[in-house]
């Protein structure tokens, strides 16, 4: 979505929103077993990745590539592997809820799915 200037604007994203987000993160693909909104584990947290790429030209970009391709060295010794299975409307609703997360504020779920 492009707003004045032609700046990206990150869409907010509801509880009920946040909660399909988590579900897909869960079930359709593999994401939630190694990173979570607001805690890192095997990965850095979604808000740590939010605030590492906001202040970047193209994060979005940056982001959307790192989750299809995978990604190294960026965080640590472990490396992400690539998820090809991913459509890019998938991968772009994604990139926009962990942008989302610093441009509007994390919204709690409730959920057994996040720690
Ligand atoms: C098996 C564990 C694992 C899974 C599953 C996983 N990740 Fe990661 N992810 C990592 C690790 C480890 C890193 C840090 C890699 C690095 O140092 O570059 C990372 C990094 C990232 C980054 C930041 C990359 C960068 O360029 O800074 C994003 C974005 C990300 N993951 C999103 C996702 C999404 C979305 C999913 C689900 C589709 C997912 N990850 C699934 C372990 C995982």
């Amino acid at each position: 979505m492009l707003g004045a200037k032609g700046k990206k604007v990150v869409p907010e994203f509801t509880k009920a929103e946040t909660l399909e987000i988590i579900e897909f993160m869960s079930f359709k693909t593999d994401c939630i077993t190694c990173h979570q909104p607001d805690l890192a584990l095997v990965g850095p947290s979604f808000i740590e990745i939010a605030e590492k790429y906001e202040k970047r030209p193209m994060a979005e970009a940056l982001i959307a590539r790192s989750i299809r391709l995978g990604s190294e060295g960026e965080w640590g010794d472990v490396p992400m592997a690539p998820h090809p299975e991913l459509t890019t409307k998938e991968i772009a609703w994604l990139t926009d809820w962990i942008m989302s997360l610093v441009a509007h504020g994390y919204v709690e779920v409730e959920t057994t799915l996040i720690y």
